[in-house]
């Protein structure tokens, strides 16, 4: 009989800290982008009028993991996350269950390692402030993880809900941050060195026009087809243009899609990051450039981040069994 063990959103914190998290999402980046996972792309189903996926994908040297993840942002005025989810991982030999977990908090954790692995490669060597736009859940962890490898005094915020940029306001003061809270996504994004966007947007709210150089600008919102975040001048302003996957950023996002189809982007000029990471291409050409990285979120990441999470709790005893 199978022993799973259950993994609640609080011991994934305690697991997944930057230092663990970050490095193994890069390899992670790097084997899928040589082939040699097995990822095919994420089922989306609309249930109710809100996106619903099924994201799974096999790392070799983590496993097989599954995650069944919705969107809801009706979800805020209910008092509950507008991202919630379940991953599951698997033995890949023996195809035994190994571990339930909770998937909201993994999927934050997971991007946020990818937005720091983007930063490593891409974020200017002249030190600024951090911008946020959308200072909801995604925030926390992508000003965790971003900071980690780019280091900055300043957060710089900016979301359309007082509460959520008060909150999150007095959460990165907790953390040391000094918090400049801004009027506007241009306002936030004057003079800063990195931009992330960590918005539900369907339109852009991050413009060319509003960035200065150098700046490296991590994008994780509009995860649809015609949903923009960045506007066309973003996207033809930046020196490199990283994403997670090309295939994905092109069935998924119309901050890629749509540049492509309009000709101010040609795919050639789109690398992965796993490219970037692996040295087989630049994520960051000149001191002063603006680079774009975009993500739509892969199943790898989950795979491997549950992967991690199953050895940590292992080794550190943490966590409790079920017999199925
Ligand atoms: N790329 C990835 O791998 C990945 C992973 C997880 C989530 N996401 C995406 O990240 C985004 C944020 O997710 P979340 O869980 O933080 O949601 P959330 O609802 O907790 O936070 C989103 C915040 O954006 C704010 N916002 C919406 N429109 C805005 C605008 N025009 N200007 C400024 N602020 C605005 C909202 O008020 C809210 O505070 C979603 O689009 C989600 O799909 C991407």
């Amino acid at each position: 009989m199978p022993r799973v063990l259950l993994l609640s959103g609080r011991e994934l914190e305690e697991l997944l800290s930057p230092a663990i998290l970050i490095d193994e999402v890069e390899r992670a980046f790097v084997a899928f982008s040589e082939g040699r996972t097995v990822t095919p792309p994420r089922t989306v189903m609309w249930v109710e009028g809100n996106w619903w996926g099924v994201m799974q994908s096999y790392v070799p040297g983590y496993g097989v993991g599954v995650k069944v993840v919705n969107v809801i942002p009706a979800n805020l005025e209910r008092g509950l996350p507008t991202i919630q989810a379940i991953v599951n991982l698997f033995d890949p030999t023996t195809g035994s269950p190994l571990a339930v977990m909770d998937g909201g908090v993994l999927t934050a954790l997971r991007t946020g390692a990818a937005s720091a692995v983007s930063a490593k490669y891409m974020a200017p060597r002249e030190r600024g402030p951090i911008a946020i736009v959308g200072t909801g859940y995604q925030a926390r962890y992508q000003l965790r993880f971003v900071s980690y490898v780019y280091r900055t005094d300043e957060v710089r915020i900016y979301d359309i809900r007082e509460a959520a940029a008060e909150s999150f306001k007095e959460y990165a003061e907790s953390l040391g941050f000094r918090v400049v809270k801004c009027r506007s996504a241009a306002e936030a994004v004057e003079g800063a060195r990195v931009v992330i966007e960590a918005t539900t947007t369907r339109t852009p709210v991050i413009e060319g026009r509003y960035l200065s150089r150098p700046t490296h600008v991590i994008s994780i919102g509009a995860h649809m087809r015609d949903a923009r975040a960045l506007d066309d001048d973003a996207i033809s302003l930046a020196e490199t243009v990283v994403v997670d996957s090309r295939e994905a950023v092109m069935l998924e996002t119309g901050d890629i899609r749509i540049p492509v189809e309009r000709g101010i982007l040609t795919l050639d000029r789109v690398s992965e990051l796993g490219e970037v990471a692996s040295g087989r291409r630049r994520g960051r050409l000149t001191d002063e450039g603006i680079t774009v990285f975009k993500s739509v979120g892969l199943a790898i990441q989950d795979a491997a981040a549950a992967a991690v999470a199953y050895r940590e709790a292992l080794r550190r005893g943490v966590g409790r069994y079920v017999d199925l």
